[in-house]
């Protein structure tokens, strides 16, 4: 597991990424990887209310997977929403504070800020990571690299 000389944030998320590569080992399984990713992000990175995957169902909708915090908006349509526009632009978004993003989906009161990364296949989206904090501003760019690595660890998880 994680040991306590992760001081900082790069040494924290090469840990992370050490540890998901083990528990992700040998299994291929979607929602089983998926699950075991947001628990392990959702109880090892500090000042987090919610980690889990939305998943892109006939490219115009994303469905929501597996996840750790309070219950969450099922569907969100293409384009809409952090992590809509995520996928539509094909690249992660780190939004400070989510009151000022206009599209900004509330699933939860409490979160202020938000990291969504898309799952690339290839070229193909398969859905998003996301991570919301109660605190703004939580997320930096250190943050979107080390939730990147473990995106593209999950997604090799699942094999070709
Ligand atoms: N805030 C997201 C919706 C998902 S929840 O944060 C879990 C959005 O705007 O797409």
């Amino acid at each position: 597991m994680l040991s306590d000389t992760a001081t900082d944030k790069p040494e924290l998320y090469r840990q992370l990424a050490q540890s998901l590569t083990g528990l992700l080992a040998g299994e291929r399984d979607l929602v089983a990887n998926a699950a075991n990713t947001a628990a392990l992000i959702f109880t090892s990175l500090p000042d987090l209310n919610w980690a889990g995957f939305y998943f892109l169902h006939a490219q115009d909708e994303l469905v929501l997977g597996p996840f750790q915090g309070n219950p969450a908006c099922t569907r969100i349509a293409a384009g809409r929403g952090v992590c809509g526009a995520a996928v539509a632009r094909r690249q992660a978004l780190v939004v400070p504070d989510v009151h000022a993003f206009s599209d900004h989906i509330a699933c939860d009161s409490a979160s202020r800020s938000e990291l969504v990364v898309p799952l690339f296949q290839g070229e193909k989206i398969l859905g998003v990571l996301d991570l919301d904090s109660p605190s703004p501003s939580r997320f930096d760019p250190q943050d979107e690299a080390g939730v990147k690595r473990l995106a593209a660890i999950f997604v090799a998880s699942l094999g070709t």
